[in-house]
């Protein structure tokens, strides 16, 4: 599965094919944005950042056009990740084995069953379109379940895909794949409105390498280093899988520690990226950080640096989740200034799976270039 994810179904291929839809969820952002702008009111933007990754990972596994289905999919992503973050007490208190204190059993079947229901629906449809000679081929782009039931249906295939595997799968990228990417935005943000200097830095690079009149686009990527380093630096302070684990399959010494076969070993990202010993102030937020050498080989360390994780378990979707992160960061950074309430963002931590804000982050966006009229489907 791992391998089929990082080849063929998270690969460049199947990435480049699928950048419209990615474009035109960015481009939803903006305009959004922009009318919150015009009409001069704030906007949760937290709110906003969490719908477009959600509704392009959705749209990029199901092929689903934008209408009411996405809306439907990702109420119940939401209803997933919101149990899979619930501190379930029974398994933690001994007495409570088997009790459903807090209806979180019953809560997880019903998610299952109607996850379950829309899944089967999706792929059905699929099934119907494939034996009309479709999948892929009604002139839209394959999308990652085309992928999955053309390996299933393929007698050759390395392994048997079962539909169970394909629904699993499917699961798994909605929950790892969208708030992660969210997440990680909105901490970008609130940290560039907090330090205006670094704000303005990159709004230079964007209008130097990009200018005033047309959109950043990921051909300009390459170009803009100090924008990688926001995103780099970012990630360091706010990763959004913070703790990483593995069991020993030998005796091994990690750092200090002398780990015997068969320990599950945790690993705490988040700390390590703030470790004193290993980074300069390392509570600052300075994306000039990267752009030195020194950093750039404590970054090769890889337990001090790892926001991707590492090794065979290592993220796969880690070229999507940075071309999304810096696709709409560019774009939120060159269209629009931004203010708050009280003029500093809080960037108090919340409890939850992919290390999130305590509270959203609600601003007055201020339109910097207006990139529309603009052709969405383009
Ligand atoms: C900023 C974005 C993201 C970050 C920081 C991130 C981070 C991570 C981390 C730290 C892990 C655990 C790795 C390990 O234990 O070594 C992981 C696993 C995973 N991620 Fe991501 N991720 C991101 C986006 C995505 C996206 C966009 C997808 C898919 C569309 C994805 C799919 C997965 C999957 C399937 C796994 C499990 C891999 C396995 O168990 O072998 N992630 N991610």
């Amino acid at each position: 599965m791992k391998k089929l994810c990082v080849s063929e179904l998270l690969g460049s291929r199947t990435l480049d094919a699928l950048r419209p839809i990615r474009r035109q969820e960015r481009l939803r952002l903006v305009a959004t944005l922009n009318e919150a702008a015009a009409r001069g009111t704030i906007i949760d933007v937290s709110e906003e950042l969490h719908k477009a990754s959600n509704n392009g990972i959705i749209r990029m596994v199901t092929g689903m056009s934008d209408g009411g289905g996405v809306h439907e999919v990702r109420g119940l992503v939401k209803g997933v990740a919101e149990t899979i973050g619930t501190l379930n007490l029974s398994d933690f208190v001994w007495v409570l084995r088997g009790v459903d204190v807090r209806g979180i059993k019953r809560r997880i079947d019903e998610v299952h069953r109607r996850f379950d229901e829309v899944l089967e629906r999706i792929i059905g449809r699929k099934e119907e379109e494939r034996r009309r000679g479709g999948g892929g081929g009604l002139g839209r782009a394959k999308d990652l379940l085309d992928i999955l039931l053309e390996v299933a249906e393929d007698e050759k295939a390395e392994f048997k895909l079962t539909r169970e595997n394909i629904k699993g799968f499917v699961l798994d990228i909605f929950t790892a794949g969208s708030d992660t990417t969210a997440a990680v935005l909105e901490w970008a943000l609130s940290e560039l409105i907090n330090n205006p200097t670094i704000q303005h830095k990159a709004q230079q690079e964007l209008d130097s390498v990009v200018g005033k009149h047309r959109l950043v686009e990921e051909s300009d990527v390459p170009n803009l280093p100090y924008l990688q380093s926001i995103v780099k630096e970012t990630l360091r302070l706010h990763p959004p899988a913070p703790i990483s684990h593995r069991i020993a399959t030998r005796d091994v010494k990690i750092l200090d520690y002398d780990v015997p076969a068969d320990t599950i070993v945790f690993v705490n990202m988040w700390s390590l990226h703030r470790d004193p010993d290993h980074w300069v102030n390392p509570l600052e937020f300075r994306p000039e950080r990267f752009e030195d050498r020194v950093a750039e080989e404590k970054q090769k360390n890889l337990l001090h640096y790892a926001p991707f994780g590492g090794g065979r378990r290592g993220c796969p979707g880690a070229s999507l989740g940075l071309d999304v992160l810096h696709m709409t960061l560019a774009s939120l950074v060159q269209c629009f200034e931004w203010e708050v309430v009280g003029g500093r963002v809080d960037m108090e931590e919340g409890v939850g799976l992919t290390l999130p804000r305590e509270n959203p982050l609600v601003c007055l966006p201020r339109v910097r270039l207006n990139p529309f009229p603009y052709n969405i489907h383009g």
